[in-house]
């Protein structure tokens, strides 16, 4: 480690209540260890998530599937992507919604754009995506 410095974050009580609670349950001596884990654990995700490891992942996907054109526009981009999806899986959870699950397999940094372009599409009420390495090198 290298020269230490101090400075002060400005944080809602609640919020720092409950990551008191947190960092307790997770056995932290100090406020400033599990912060400096918690930089280090984001940034070690964010360099894996750009990089060119070889992974899997799943993303989950909940939409109404009356929102116009949605279902199309997923199909539409999962047809653009089928080099890196694998498989899908849709369930039609009542009248309105459906829920879809696609397994993905390519370069980290791959899934996450093509995730992340699935979640942002319009409509999309909720997206999740969880990655796993293939037991290749990383953190
Ligand atoms: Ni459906």
């Amino acid at each position: 480690m290298g020269e230490l410095t101090r400075f002060g974050i400005s944080i809602d009580e609640e919020l720092l209540q409950a990551f008191d609670r947190f960092i307790e349950q997770k056995g932290y001596g100090t406020r400033s260890e599990a912060i400096r884990d918690l930089i280090r654990a984001t940034m070690v995700e964010d360099t894996w998530e750009r990089g060119d490891d070889e992974t899997v992942g799943t993303l989950t996907l909940i939409y109404d599937h009356h929102q116009h054109d949605l279902a199309e526009k997923l199909t539409d981009q999962q047809h653009a992507n089928h080099e890196s999806i694998i498989s899908t899986l849709h369930v039609h959870m009542d009248h309105h919604t459906c829920l879809e699950v696609l397994i993905l397999k390519g370069k980290a940094r791959e899934i996450t754009r093509i995730a992340n372009d699935l979640i942002a599409t319009k409509g999309v009420k909720h997206g999740r995506l969880v990655m796993t390495g293939t037991g290749h090198h990383h953190h």
